[in-house]
């Protein structure tokens, strides 16, 4: 209907149904022109992989290399790299891997490294054996670990001596289960760890024959990439060669060339990084330039001196550089786009008025979930739009969501509520083979607890974002928020129940219920907890410090503690965060104790008014 009467508007071209147009369909050219470039990206992929089922990234690569073998693939630091180079220690690393590894076809390899060129040559050498990668978090310590490693069931790790401390406190438990592992340097300070860059050095650049990779098809893993799930550890979400193919689509969209430098200091261990930063370029032949870690002091000065054409941000990212010191050289760069979520509106504005006119394209998409919103037009504040031509490629619905009980409302017949516009609701998309869900690894229940039945109709099949979302009027997305047990902090999401567990292991800590709580101008939420202290115990604020700092990553700590004398819970037994969420962390408004996770002094101390109004003044960094 929509489709008809708009051909028919614009056809006519009467200056009547012009103005229909204008006031009803005001964004039916930007809708329609960017629903055939998806199609047609979308078309050139199935294509690639019916001439050839076993497409993937790799062929793509090799497709560049023929094309362009002395375009710069990578810099980093002072080196750099071309497409051919990366492709020949690429063949040395498979060589090596396969003979020192004895790596199979299908043999997941573990990766806990950083952003350095390494992770991509790895990356490829793997796909080349056509083994799966699993991309670690190296944030992440002991029990975490573990859990992590095993559940991709990998028989190899490799790492760099950086990461050490982190690797001898694991190794007992990787000896036992027989596990290899490898740093990526030329001598090994650890016992048990072979070095691995002396034997990819000296192995023979020669290509490795596809024999060695024969049967991949679009259904076979090539990455595990780590997620929060709703409860409990991170799970390793499966993502397979088609859904690794199309994951370029967003850097394609956004109208990434071979002619762009791609600015990547968002880890490569999130599906960000690697499945839309590396993979965009692949498919482009486009630089990246790879970064350890974001620095805001750095960022200009990297982006100048590589000739950055584009980057990929986190909300964060863009708001550290709002916030660093104005400088006369501030538009004085060829940055001409970003790409990435979670950027909030005011920022937005800063950024443009201050940087220049760079163009954002805000996006969401899930590592595992099968929908995604792409801003492609001129709308601030959303993530994309919801039109009917995407809707029917890629089938999704916003249900109503009670947050109070973390389920979707159902009806007297047992079905979801779909919510009208500008009404928040969960966002769930249906399961098909087109718009498929591939689970997480060994984690049937866990890959269960996302797929949502009997939705609409008996036997139906969707897969539950566990995101909220807003559709206005005009059709624009809107991001809200996160359900579940789980909330964003620096562009992680922290599964609070795995915070609570290491809280609660504390001495003398009897219970601990972990939330998170909005802080004004800041993206997501931060980490605080109620506690119960154990029968005749005190509070001690270094004893607590040392067991979050021992097994939790910086972004997960919880930055405030409130002292409670029991838990609340709900009528099924779960802890009650709604109302802890809403009053927050106000020394005037809550009568419990409070304290406050505080870095330099490495304890946790009293949160008094002085220190609420600092944080509130946006004076001291969190
Ligand atoms: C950036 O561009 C300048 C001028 O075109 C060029 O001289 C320089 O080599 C480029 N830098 C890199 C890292 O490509
Ligand atoms: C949406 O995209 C337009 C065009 O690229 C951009 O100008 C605008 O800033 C974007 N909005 C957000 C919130 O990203």
């Amino acid at each position: 209907m929509y489709i008809i009467l708009c051909l028919f508007l614009s056809l006519i071209g009467l200056p009547l149904l012009w103005m229909l147009k204008r006031i009803f369909f005001p964004y039916l050219w930007q809708d329609i022109r960017f629903f055939f470039r998806a199609i047609g990206y979308a078309r050139k992929i199935e294509q690639a992989v019916k001439s050839c089922p076993s497409f993937g990234m790799l062929d793509m690569f090799l497709k560049q290399v023929s094309i362009r073998p002395n375009q710069t693939f990578i810099l980093y630091q002072d080196q750099s790299y071309t497409y051919k180079e990366i492709d020949l220690k690429s063949n040395q690393a498979a060589w090596a891997l396969s003979h020192y590894a004895k790596l199979k076809k299908g043999d997941c390899v573990a990766i806990f490294l950083g952003n350095e060129p390494a992770y991509i040559w790895l990356w490829l050498a793997l796909a080349k054996l056509g083994c799966p990668m699993a991309c670690m978090n190296y944030n992440i310590r002991s029990k975490s670990f573990l859990h992590c490693f095993k559940c991709c069931g990998a028989k190899v790790l490799i790492t760099a001596p950086e990461l050490k401390t982190a690797v001898e406190e694991v190794m007992p438990d990787l000896v036992k289960d027989g596990v290899q592992v490898f740093y990526l340097s030329r001598d090994s300070p650890t016992d048990g760890v072979l070095s691995l860059l002396d034997k990819v050095e000296a192995a023979s650049e020669g290509p490795v024959p596809e024999t060695y990779r024969s049967g991949c098809t679009v259904k076979s893993p090539a990455l595990y990439i780590y997620t929060s799930g709703t409860t409990g550890l991170p799970k390793a979400a499966v993502i397979n060669q088609g859904r690794l193919l199309i994951s370029s689509s967003l850097s394609t969209l956004a109208g990434v060339s071979c002619n762009d430098v791609l600015y990547i200091t968002l880890p490569l261990y999130h599906s960000a990084g690697l499945m839309i930063g590396v993979r965009g370029c692949i498919q482009q032949g486009a630089t990246c330039v790879l970064r350890n870690k974001f620095s805001a002091s750095q960022f200009w000065d990297d982006c100048r001196k590589y000739n950055v054409t584009a980057f990929q941000y986190i909300g964060e990212i863009l708001r550290y550089l709002c916030n660093t010191p104005k400088k006369h050289n501030d538009k004085e760069h060829q940055v001409r786009l970003a790409l990435g979520n979670g950027l909030r509106i005011d920022v937005w504005k800063e950024f443009i008025n201050r940087f220049g006119d760079i163009h954002i394209y805000e996006f969401y998409a899930a590592t595992e979930g099968n929908s995604f919103f792409f801003n492609y037009t001129r709308k601030e504040g959303a993530i994309g739009r919801c039109n009917r031509f995407l809707r029917r490629m890629r089938p999704f619905e916003l249900i109503k969501y009670d947050v109070e009980k973390d389920e979707p409302v159902r009806d007297a017949a047992g079905h979801c509520i779909r919510v009208v516009r500008g009404e928040t609701g969960l966002l769930i998309s249906e399961i098909t083979i087109t718009n498929p869900f591939t689970g997480y690894a060994g984690e049937e229940s866990q890959t269960e607890k996302k797929r949502l039945r009997n939705v609409f109709k008996k036997g139906d099949l969707y897969f539950n974002s566990g995101d909220l979302l807003m559709i206005d009027k005009q059709g624009f997305v809107f991001f809200q928020d996160r359900v579940g047990d789980t909330f964003r902090w620096k562009g992680e999401n922290v599964a609070t129940t795995e915070v609570a567990d290491i809280v609660g292991m504390t001495e003398f800590i009897d219970e601990a219920n972990v939330y998170g709580v909005p802080v004004p101008y800041h993206e997501g939420r931060i980490g605080m907890a109620a506690i119960k202290l154990k029968h005749g115990q005190s509070f001690d604020g270094e004893a607590l410090y040392q067991k979050v700092a021992d097994y939790l990553p910086n972004y997960a700590r919880p930055r405030f503690v409130r002292l409670q004398d029991f838990i609340e819970v709900t009528g099924t037994y779960k802890q009650r965060k709604v109302e802890l969420v809403k009053e927050g962390f106000n020394p005037a408004s809550v009568k419990d104790p409070l304290y406050f996770l505080d870095e330099t002094e490495k304890r946790y101390k009293p949160l008094d008014s002085h220190i609420y109004n600092v944080i509130l003044e946006k004076k001291l960094k969190l």
